[in-house]
């Protein structure tokens, strides 16, 4: 099994979602947390953007000892020694640089032609090794960049002193397959690429980040770069906990897995929601509140009978305590006898059948059927018109 490094970049490319705003208590907490969760390399922050930033990133560096800190920047010496000072305590820094290499970026954003952005990053990476062991580079929007361009940026920041190279899609407009293609023509034809770690970092745009990120670790990508619950700039960053859980699942196909720790990842979930401010959707993978709930009979009767029926992940993987029927009009006779049991009251066949009409007549009137309605039904306090 090939294990695959994670870079978390919930603290910066997580914090750029809108609207959220993390104080540097929170990030210290988060950070710790994602310390607890197993992962690799904890992107701290931007701290060009501000004095406030550059002291977040100091608290984060100071307080975590078993991951390596990131903090990210342009490839300009002012934002590299902003990153110096935010990471002078920090037992294992990274320095994190990036510059488009689009044509799209090149024209209207960088106005730079490709000797240019060759020359630019090249410096900076340069510049960036005098003071730090590793420096990783992004050469940002690379999956809209012409593929032989790719490979020669790469071959320049392996030759400049780059010891991860990140290409990310940072408009979330790859396909897995292309994407994939991305890695698999830099693994196979940049000379000394075997020095560095290839890095995937993918948006969900279009909700193919999680897949693009698989196309690439498919394919020989080292690490891959993800947010806690997905957050990120427009529609979010790959969520880390769907690929350790995805390769977790089929590793037997990815032959890869992550080394994080899985029953951590629920209250890193809860505890990044709970700061950022950005509910959870019920229905996202993996950690949403649905995640591990079964409503229609026919798979609640399965989940009873066995549970790998219709789940292919347990709820204690990643630290819950169980899964849920929850009993609402599509139940069937099967979960409701089990509850009745769970709640202490055993009937005959035919006093269950009267029961069940009585149940299945409320939950046409009720979205869901709690614990105290079936007492209540029990006790005759309410009759099924009421509901
Ligand atoms: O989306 C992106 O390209 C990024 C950087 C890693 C440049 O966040
Ligand atoms: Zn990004």
């Amino acid at each position: 099994m090939r294990k695959i490094y994670v870079l978390d970049t919930t603290l910066r490319d997580g914090e750029q979602a809108p609207g959220v705003s993390l104080t540097a208590q929170e990030k210290v907490e988060i950070a710790l947390q994602l310390e607890k969760l197993g992962i690799d390399r904890i992107e701290a922050g931007f701290p060009a953007t501000s004095l406030g930033e550059v002291e977040s990133v100091q608290q984060v560096a100071a307080a975590i000892k078993n991951a390596t800190v990131t903090a990210f920047g342009r490839c300009h010496e002012r934002d590299i020694d902003a990153i110096r000072e935010a990471l002078k305590s920090a037992q294992d820094p990274c320095l994190h640089l990036f510059l488009a290499i689009s044509p799209i970026h090149r024209k209207y954003k960088l106005h730079m032609d490709k000797a240019k952005v060759l020359e630019t990053a090249a410096a900076a990476i340069r510049y960036g090794r005098k003071y730090f062991d590793r420096v990783e580079f992004s050469a940002e929007d690379s999956s809209r960049t012409e593929l032989d361009f790719i490979c020669e940026v790469v071959d320049m920041a392996i030759k400049a002193g780059a010891s991860v190279v990140n290409l990310p899609d940072t408009v979330g407009f790859a396909m897995p397959e292309q994407y994939g293609n991305i890695f698999k023509t830099v693994k196979e034809t940049v000379p000394g690429i075997e020095k560095i770690q290839l890095s995937t970092h993918c948006h969900d745009d279009l909700g193919m980040a999680t897949a693009n990120t698989l196309a690439a670790v498919y394919n020989g990508a080292d690490q891959i770069e993800g947010t806690i619950n997905g957050i990120g700039e427009r529609a979010g960053n790959t969520s880390t906990e769907e690929v350790a859980l995805a390769l977790e699942t089929r590793g037997d196909y990815m032959n890869a897995k992550t080394g994080l720790v899985l029953n951590e990842i629920y209250r890193t979930s809860r505890m990044v929601s709970k700061y950022t401010g950005m509910a959870v959707p019920g229905n996202k993978a993996i950690v949403g509140a649905n995640a591990f709930v079964h409503e229609s009979g026919i798979h609640q009767d399965g989940m009873l009978k066995e549970r790998t029926t219709y789940e292919i992940i347990t709820p204690e993987t990643i630290g819950l305590k169980e899964s849920k029927l929850v009993l609402g009009k599509h139940s069937g006779r099967h979960a409701f006898k089990e509850r009745l049991i769970d709640m202490g009251y055993l009937l005959s066949e035919e006093e269950l059948g009267e029961a069940f009409a009585k149940f299945k007549a409320l939950a046409d009137k009720k979205k869901n059927v709690l614990d105290e309605d079936i007492h209540a039904l029990m006790t005759n306090k309410i009759s099924p018109s009421s509901g």
